[in-house]
C-alpha cells in the first residue's frame, strides 16, 4: 500500500470515500460480500455466542477475555453505573423537550470537565475511564428519560447485565429474558463499524492530543445526524408515516418518495455494496420479537417495503442497513423513538474508545486533510466604502 506522502500529489475523494489514513486490527468490513468482523471474528459468531460485555472487552483489549478477565470487567461495569450527584442535578436542569442525543453529548462533556485527570494518557487510567463511560451512558439516558416524564429515577441494578439493566432503569420494571437477550444482541451489532463518521470525529479530536471526553463528545455530535446514527429513529418514523398517512400502502410511499428523490431511511451504506450482515441478523431478531409480542404489524411492513424497494434500489446496490430492523426491535421493546440513536451511542462508545486507544498507541498522527482550492487568487482588496 502506497503512503500518500510518497505519491506527492494530493488525491481528491469526495466525502473521503475509499481513503485509508490509518491501520486497524479492530474491524474489517468486506463491503463487496457483505461480511463484517470484529478482531477477525465474524459478526454472526459474536451475535450468536457473545454478549455486550464480552464483545466490548474484545474490542477494548483486542483479545477475547478468559473467565476471570471477563468477570472483573463485568463487575467494574456494574459498579460504575451510578452517576455523581452533580451530573444528576445537571440532568434535572436540562429542558425536558431536549433531544436525548443533545443530553448525552452535554453530560459526557460536563463529566469530562469534572475529571482532573482528563488528559491522562496512561493506558490503565484510560481503560478505567473507558469502563466508567461505557457503564454510565445507559444511566444518563435512562435518568433523563424518567426525569422528562416526571417519573422517579430508577437506580441501577447490579444483578442485571448491561442490556437488562438499561431496560429496567428505563421502564421501572424488569424486562423478560428474551427481551434482554434480543436487546443485548442489538448492542453487539452496534458496537463497532470501522472508520464511520462518528469514529472519525472521535479520532480527529484524539489526533490533536485532546482528551477522551472531548473525543467522545465530538463522536456523539456526529452520530446524531440522520445520515448516520439518527437513521434508526427516522426509520421508525417512516413506518408510522406509511401507516398513518399512506394507510399502510408501502408501494405508494416508496414511489412518491423516490420520485421526489428522497431517501428511504435505513437503506444504503457507503461501504456495503451487498446486504448489510447486521441487517440480516436483526431481521431474524425482529421476527422473533414480533412472535414474542404477538404483533407482526411493523416487521411485516418492513419486509414488504424491503421487497418492493429491492428491484428499484437493488440496481444501485442499496439494501437495508443496521438501522432498518433495529428500529422495529426498539419499538417492540417499548422504547421511545428518540432513544434509538442514544442506544446506538450506548453501544458504539465501545468502538469509539477502542479506536482512540488504538490510534494513540500507533501513529497518533495529527489528522489534517486538505481542500482543493477553486477560488481566484490575487484579487484586489476593496475598501469598505468603495464596495457596492
Ligand atoms: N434511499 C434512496 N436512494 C438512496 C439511498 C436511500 N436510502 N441511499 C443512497 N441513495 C442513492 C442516492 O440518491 C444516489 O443516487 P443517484 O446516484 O441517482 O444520485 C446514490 O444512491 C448514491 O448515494 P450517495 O449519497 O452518494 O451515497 P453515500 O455513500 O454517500 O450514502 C448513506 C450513504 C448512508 C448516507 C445513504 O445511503 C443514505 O442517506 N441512507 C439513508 C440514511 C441511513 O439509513 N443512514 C444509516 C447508514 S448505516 C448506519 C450508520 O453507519 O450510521
Amino acid at each position: 500500500m502506497k503512503d500518500i506522502r510518497e505519491i506527492g500529489e494530493p488525491v481528491f475523494s469526495s466525502g473521503l470515500e475509499n481513503i485509508y489514513f490509518s491501520e486497524t486490527k479492530l474491524c474489517y468490513i468486506d463491503g463487496e460480500n457483505g461480511r463484517l468482523y470484529y478482531l477477525g471474528i465474524p459478526i454472526e459468531e459474536l451475535a450468536d455466542n457473545s454478549t455486550f460485555e464480552e464483545s466490548s472487552y474484545l474490542l477494548l483489549y483486542q483479545k477475547l477475555p478468559n473467565k476471570e478477565e471477563l468477570e472483573n470487567f463485568d463487575r467494574k461495569l456494574r459498579e460504575n453505573r451510578e452517576i455523581s450527584e452533580i451530573l444528576l442535578k445537571e440532568e434535572e436542569l436540562i429542558p425536558k423537550n431536549a433531544h436525548p442525543m443533545d443530553v448525552i453529548r452535554t453530560i459526557v462533556s460536563f463529566n469530562g470537565m469534572l475529571d482532573e485527570k482528563a488528559t491522562s494518557r496512561n493506558e490503565e487510567e484510560l481503560l478505567e475511564k473507558a469502563n466508567k463511560l461505557i457503564a454510565m451512558l445507559p444511566t444518563i439516558v435512562a435518568y433523563f428519560h424518567r426525569i422528562r416524564n416526571n417519573l422517579n429515577t430508577v437506580k441501577p441494578d447490579r444483578e442485571l447485565n448491561h442490556a437488562g439493566n438499561f431496560l429496567y432503569m428505563l421502564r421501572g420494571e424488569k424486562p423478560s429474558d428474551i427481551e434482554i437477550e434480543i436487546f443485548d444482541k442489538t448492542l453487539i451489532l452496534y458496537l463497532e463499524h470501522g472508520m464511520n463518521a462518528s469514529t472519525f470525529s472521535a479520532i480527529v479530536t484524539a489526533s490533536t492530543q485532546s482528551d477522551i471526553y472531548s473525543s467522545i463528545t465530538s463522536a456523539i455530535g456526529t452520530l446524531k445526524g440522520p445520515l448516520h446514527g439518527g437513521a434508526n429513529e427516522e426509520a421508525m418514523k417512516m413506518l408510522f408515516e406509511i401507516d398513518e398517512k399512506y394507510n399502510g400502502d408501502v408501494e405508494k410511499y416508496l414511489k412518491e418518495k423516490l420520485a421526489r428523490k428522497e431517501r428511504i431511511m435505513g437503506f444504503g451504506h457507503r461501504v456495503y455494496k451487498a446486504y448489510d450482515p447486521r441487517a440480516r441478523i436483526l431481521k431474524n431478531l425482529a421476527l422473533k420479537l414480533a412472535d414474542y409480542t404477538n404483533n407482526r404489524k411493523w416487521i411485516d411492513m418492513q419486509i414488504q417495503l424491503e421487497e418492493k424497494a429491492g428491484p428499484i434500489l437493488g440496481e444501485k446496490q442499496i439494501y437495508p442497513n443496521v438501522d432498518y430492523y433495529a428500529a422495529s426491535i426498539y419499538y417492540m421493546l417499548k422504547i421511545p423513538f428518540d432513544l434509538y440513536t442514544p442506544i446506538f451511542a450506548i453501544a458504539r462508545i465501545v468502538g469509539w474508545i477502542s479506536h482512540i486507544l488504538e490510534y494513540w498507541k500507533s501513529s497518533g498522527r495529527l489528522i489534517r486533510p486538505r481542500e482543493k482550492y477553486i477560488g481566484e487568487l490575487n484579487k484586489p482588496y476593496i475598501k469598505i466604502n468603495e464596495r457596492r
